[in-house]
């Protein structure tokens, strides 16, 4: 189910978790590897593919939003004042959202954009867990080096989580899916 505006979101009255992060970053791939799918949820090299907010129902018990990118430097300012608004609307005001996940990529320093959207989250009281995307591109060895790098950058909260996951390789999944079900069964 797409969404635009808050007439077309779900009125199941189903929990909700949001997958935000900025354009490219793997929020479509990711929600592909959640359930399995290859092209679901539909991802691009390009930046910018997620244009609308796409509810994905899971087991009819909840779901799962994709959300448009953010920070992405290419898009016209009309366009991006677009997404800004529909993803404001949404983010602000829904009361079946009950976590946001911020993705970032594992190999770089968030953005101010990034640390913004972090903010945000807390802000509005969510739950916010980490997810540093596309692991896969770094060996092993390198993981606790960048994840501390995310971890400063954002100042996240000693028992804030960072999930490592690759939607590539399908790991960190399982984990993914582990705190998920903790999250929702609270
Ligand atoms: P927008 O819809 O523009 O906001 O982007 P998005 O965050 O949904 O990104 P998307 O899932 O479309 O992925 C962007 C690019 O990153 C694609 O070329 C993916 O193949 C690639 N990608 C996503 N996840 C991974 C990963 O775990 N590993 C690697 N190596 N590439 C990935
Ligand atoms: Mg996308």
């Amino acid at each position: 189910m797409s969404a635009v505006k808050q007439s077309q979101y779900p009125v199941d009255g189903l929990p909700e978790i949001a997958l935000a992060g900025r354009s490219n970053v793997g929020k479509s791939s990711l929600t592909n590897a959640l359930l399995n799918r290859r092209n679901f949820a539909r991802t691009s090299s390009t930046p910018g593919k997620t244009r609308t907010i796409n509810f994905y129902l899971i087991n009819k018990e909840f779901f799962f939003v994709d959300l448009p990118g953010y920070g992405y430097a290419k898009v016209a300012k009309s366009e991006k004042d677009k997404w800004g608004e529909i993803m404001e609307r949404y983010l602000s005001d829904r009361d079946e959202l009950c976590a946001i996940f911020l993705l970032v990529d594992i190999r770089h320093e968030p953005t101010n954009d990034d640390k913004m959207m972090y903010d945000w989250i807390k802000h509005f009281g969510y739950d916010c867990v980490v997810i540093a995307t596309k692991a896969d591109k770094i060996s092993r060895g390198q993981y606790q080096k960048h994840m501390s790098i995310i971890r400063k950058k954002l100042q996240m909260e000693k028992d804030e989580k960072i999930i490592p996951v690759s939607s590539s390789k399908k790991t960190g999944i399982e984990e993914l899916w582990n705190t998920i079900v903790e999250q929702y069964q609270k």
